[in-house]
């Protein structure tokens, strides 16, 4: 059987002793555990509120900050990256919120495997890994086959948030989405909340802007 191409390449380091102990103790009050069966907000939340969906998070400060400030939605993150996942716990350890859990595993199964159709308000996939160089174009996150799971993971009306600073990455995510005829660019007539700015600069963000990159944001609808 042929593996399938991964968006990312594993780079676990281990977590130092302080950090592991933080992440055992927040991990088992936010971590979600890869299931063959299909997730409810009900169940994990005990609610159901908007939900977002963060990938590839990273160090998880757009995830914290947009629960903190809405604790009237809830919100999921899956990354891959153990020390990033660390991160996001730490902060939830300084500060407890109840809207957030995490996944530890690739998006692409997690999604497949964990997520329902038509439950999702709002993707959010900030700056993910360009892989500039032509071979392996075929590793990026955003494919046409991953779109269309998105799409039917959305509810109608939900928004799909893709950001990057790379040139080439924004016009191949510009290709993949035209011929997405279920997404659309928002008119200025949809009230969706939650088409709004960014309100926190990323790490990767902050990266490329000081390589003086310029940043591609791009909102899909999904009618
Ligand atoms: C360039 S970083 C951006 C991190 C963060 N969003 C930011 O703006 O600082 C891309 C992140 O996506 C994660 N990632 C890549 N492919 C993934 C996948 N299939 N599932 C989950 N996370 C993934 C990587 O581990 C990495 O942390």
């Amino acid at each position: 059987m042929h593996k399938p191409i991964k968006s990312f390449v594993k780079r676990q380091r281990q977590l130092g002793a302080t950090k592991q102990k933080i992440f055992d103790e927040m991990w088992s009050k936010h971590g979600l555990d890869l299931t063959s069966s299909q997730i409810s907000s009900k169940k994990i939340f005990g609610h159901s509120q908007p939900l977002t969906l963060e990938i590839g998070f990273g160090n998880g400060e757009t995830l914290f900050y947009l629960a903190q400030e809405h604790p009237e939605h809830d919100f999921i993150g899956i990354e891959v990256y153990r020390p990033g996942i660390a991160h996001l716990l730490s902060l939830l350890k300084a500060q407890p919120l109840d809207n957030i859990m995490v996944y530890n595993e690739d998006a692409v199964v997690i999604l497949s495997q964990c997520i329902s159709d038509k439950s999702l308000d709002r993707v959010l996939i900030l700056f993910p890994d360009p892989w500039p160089k032509k071979r392996h174009h075929k590793r990026r996150l955003i494919q046409p086959e991953f779109i269309t799971t998105l799409q039917h993971k959305l509810k109608p009306n939900g928004i799909l948030h893709i950001v990057t600073d790379w040139e080439n990455y924004a016009e191949h995510i510009d290709a993949v989405l035209k011929d997405h005829s279920n997404f659309s660019i928002p008119k200025s007539s949809d009230t969706n909340p939650l088409i709004q700015q960014r309100p926190i600069i990323t790490k990767f963000e902050h990266r490329g802007q000081k390589k003086g990159h310029k940043i591609f944001e791009r909102l899909f609808i999904n009618r």
